[in-house]
């Protein structure tokens, strides 16, 4: 029986408490569809830190590459200052297995409340590729004079030609797949570039050329379309159903998303995959680690359920993937009264089992 090795990473918060949901919801879909999933537990997070001073060490790395893929809960804690673990774990692991990809679905599942007036399942469905390497991410820049009066700070918006590439060949090839056309709700598969050509006319002016070349060349199948990233926070709200898969860097991409979660329910229900196309990907509830409802049971687990569903299509397991959809898709209309933590009609854990009920059937 084919054996998916799983490196679990619950984290902080109520990181665990979600993670916990989502491995149930997994193995049930593996014992339904027929493969197993082999599950190895790290305790990587804010407490270890305290404890130990440890992040996510070098040797760590070298273990995960061992997996199939990782599924992650939350990093972030109260007592630690920002940044350490955000840059010491999430970061590293992005960075040291070469997760180029950050796949962002923004999905608004039915029953699910919108705070956009007027919109519902068929027009908030699309897909953010964050390109998830580069950018002002990457460290590059640095201070001067610190504390004196003529302080100089820089923190440079870094992309190579080989990045953008590697980035735009994943989001078309991710549009002729899974684009509008291809999954029956539109006329064509429509790749969007959101950029800033207007001001950033040397980093956005290089994806510009490299994705319109790219697109004449290799996908002419794929419409392509150019947004200004100002312009498309707008869209995003007025006119979500123009959108099919978008494509941007890092620092646009990891705002952009944000405004996308909250207009498919909040962060209870949107999930990710940090994506390294040959090599160990993870998988992750993009809400933080919400430290007040640690351990009260009250948390949506749905974004983490979500993540292992995102998991298991990026395994190729696509009949067990499109089960936890489904079902998911049945607890949100039928079951639960709310997305937010506390109103959901259900604890964390009875979600998790309405879920797997459903991937039993
Ligand atoms: C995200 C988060 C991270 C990011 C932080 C926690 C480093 O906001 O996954 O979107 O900026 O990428
Ligand atoms: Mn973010």
């Amino acid at each position: 029986m084919k054996t998916y090795n799983i490196a679990v990473m619950g984290g902080d918060g109520t990181g665990p408490e979600v993670t916990v949901e989502a491995v149930k919801v997994l193995k049930t879909a593996a014992s339904k569809c027929g493969f197993k999933v082999n599950l190895t537990d790290f305790d990587f997070g804010g407490e270890r830190y305290k404890r130990t001073g440890e992040t996510l060490p070098d040797s760590a790395i070298e273990e995960f590459r061992k997996f199939d893929a990782i599924l992650l809960g939350a990093i972030g804690h109260p007592d630690v200052k920002p940044g350490i673990l955000e840059k010491g774990i999430l970061l590293k692991a992005r960075f040291a297995l070469d997760q180029y990809i950050n796949l962002r679905p923004v999905r608004l599942y039915p029953g699910v409340e919108c705070p956009l007036k007027d919109k519902g399942p068929k027009e908030i469905d699309y897909v953010v590729v964050r390109e998830n390497s580069g950018d002002a991410y990457t460290g590059t820049g640095g201070i001067t004079l610190k504390g004196t009066p003529n302080e100089v700070a820089v923190q440079s918006m870094v992309y190579n030609r080989f990045q953008v590439d590697r980035c735009l060949k994943y989001a078309f090839e991710y549009a002729r797949k899974n684009g509008k056309k291809a999954r029956g709700v539109g006329s064509e598969n429509t790749l969007g570039l959101v950029g800033k050509t207007n001001v950033l006319t040397f980093v956005y002016d290089l994806w510009e050329r490299a994705f319109h070349e790219m697109g004449q060349k290799e996908y002419p199948d794929i419409r392509r379309d150019y947004y200004h990233v100002d312009a498309t926070c707008m869209w995003m709200v007025k006119s979500p159903e123009w959108f099919d898969v978008l494509v941007t860097g890092n620092l646009f991409g990891d705002i952009i998303t944000d405004l996308g979660a909250i207009t498919q329910g909040g962060m209870g229900i949107a999930a990710g995959g940090n994506i390294n196309p040959n090599g160990v990907s993870m998988f992750e509830p993009i809400g933080g680690s919400a430290p007040k409802y640690t351990g009260m049971g009250v948390i949506n687990p749905l974004a983490a359920i979500c993540a292992a569903q995102m998991m298991l299509e990026t395994l190729g397991e696509e009949t067990a993937a499109k089960k936890i959809d489904t079902a998911v898709r049945f607890v949100t209309a039928n079951k639960m009264k709310s997305m937010a933590a506390g109103k959901m009609g259900f604890s964390t854990s009875q979600v998790g089992d309405l879920v797997a009920a459903e991937v039993a059937k």
